[in-house]
């Protein structure tokens, strides 16, 4: 039987848009609100920004008449069932909820005694009952709990990876008491494959931010390693290959020129930002690993400035051509990517800065306007002219091969490109 009621899903970004598209298809009637007009106008037309959803899967849901772009938060009226997937920043160092309160006092303005409120955002343990419960009570007059349902269930989505869907991904969910969370828990049975049910929403809340700091640290691991290793003349990508046969306590990560998006660079700093903040204590685990993973553009434009030296250049004066400027391949998103902080260091230094990326087609925000980055397509030409290629983001999309043949000096952050004399890695 299909899944029946009215949801609003507040945020159409990269988690919100395919959240909302899944509720669609599987029956629900549903409101897709954003507070950016320009985002709503290109979703009623059709036109999706959201690299995973394309327009075939947009059109149909738009043409169920079961999804709804809006604006217009009178379009929230009478939800059954809505779910909070706004962005959580930092600013200055700190979490920035002000988006999280917004979306509640929207929400509130709404909120019908049966209804139910869910947070996705990731943000740190004992948001959702201190922030988001208070707001949602003071704009409702109606008591969390006794009279709406309330809960947190962390996003897995992994933009670009066309394996790892929404729905094929176990996906934990929790409430503020056991009616929210069996509520909560009946709403994804229908999204997704299989729930897994924790005791309350921090224990949720922490779930998410573990999952991501796990990441960043075994990043930074790596990272650290390939840096040393590049000193001691060891191939480090080697060893991660050797210690990959091990079928069991070991798990792959490989350098990279630095994290990017919107996960790894920020979700640790919201769990130490809470530790330091409840117990004083700094998360040293996470803060080492900024440390060393914000370092990396930087050991990225060294090495690079050093192989230009080898071939008798200077960065002063090169012409330095980027591969990929979104965080990770197959997407098109450039927040907080790396390639944006190698450009910036690159062009201060004197080098003339080109960058290709199919993907990244909107305007970069977050990088410097005044270095005068200059966007080419790749061909053959743009590669021969420039002093060196740097592989910052392997899009499956680059023809590595044609970067080696017509390429004067390859530095690959990823070891993408064979082993040529004309190539060194990390
Ligand atoms: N992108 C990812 O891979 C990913 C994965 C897991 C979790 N998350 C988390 O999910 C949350 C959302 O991230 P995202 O990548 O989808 O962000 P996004 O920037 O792609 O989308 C957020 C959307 O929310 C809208 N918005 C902002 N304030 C609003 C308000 N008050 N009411 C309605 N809409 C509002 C914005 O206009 C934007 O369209 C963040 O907490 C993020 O950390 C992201």
């Amino acid at each position: 039987m299909p899944a029946a009621g009215r949801v609003v899903v507040v945020g159409q970004g990269y988690v919100g848009l395919p959240l909302a598209m899944r509720a669609a298809e599987v029956g629900f009637d549903v409101v897709g609100f954003d507070v950016d007009r320009v985002r709503v106008d290109r979703l009623a037309e059709g036109d999706s920004y959201v690299g995973d959803i394309g327009a075939a899967r947009l059109a149909a849901a738009l043409t169920s008449g079961r999804y709804r772009p809006s604006a217009d938060p009178r379009d929230l009226a009478d939800f059954d069932l809505a779910v909070i997937t706004v962005p959580t920043p930092l600013r200055d160092g700190a979490p920035d909820l002000s988006y999280i309160e917004d979306a509640a006092r929207l929400l509130a303005a709404h909120l019908r005694a049966g209804a139910c409120v869910i947070l996705e955002s990731t943000t740190y343990p004992g948001t959702t009952d201190e922030l988001v419960a208070p707001i949602l009570q003071e704009g409702s007059g109606l008591v969390p709990g006794a009279d709406f349902h309330l809960g947190y269930s962390p996003e897995r989505i992994n933009p670009g990876d066309p394996n790892a869907t929404l729905e094929g991904t176990p996906k934990v969910v929790s409430g503020i008491d056991a009616a929210s969370l069996a509520r909560v828990q009946a709403f994804y049975d229908e999204i997704v494959v299989r729930t897994v049910p924790v005791s309350g929403t921090r224990e949720a809340e922490l779930t998410k931010l573990l999952e991501n700091t796990f990441r960043h640290v075994n990043v930074a691991l790596v990272n650290e390693l390939a840096m040393f290793a590049a000193d001691l003349g060891i191939d480090v990508w080697e060893a991660i290959d050797a210690a990959d046969t091990k079928p069991f306590g070991f798990m792959r990560f490989e350098p990279g020129p630095g994290v990017g998006g919107h996960c790894l660079p920020i979700d640790p700093s919201y769990l130490a930002w809470k530790v330091r903040d409840e117990l004083g204590a700094p998360f040293r685990f996470v803060e080492l690993a900024n440390d060393i993973n914000d370092f990396m553009p930087e050991y990225v434009v060294r090495r690079l400035g050093a192989g230009l030296h080898d071939r008798g250049r200077t960065l002063e004066g090169a012409r330095v051509l980027l591969l990929g400027l979104a965080y990770k391949p197959e997407t098109g998103d450039a927040r907080e990517a790396p390639a944006l902080r190698i450009a910036e260091r690159l062009a201060r230094l004197g080098a003339s800065v080109r960058a290709a990326d199919p993907y990244v087609v909107d305007e970069v925000h977050g990088l410097d306007p005044a270095i005068g980055l200059v966007r080419v397509d790749l061909d053959p030409d743009e590669v021969a002219a420039a002093d060196a290629v740097v592989v910052v983001t392997p899009h499956a999309a680059f023809d590595l091969e044609m970067v080696v043949t017509h390429a004067r000096y390859v530095l690959d952050t990823r070891r993408r490109v064979p082993a040529a004399p004309n190539v060194e890695h990390l």
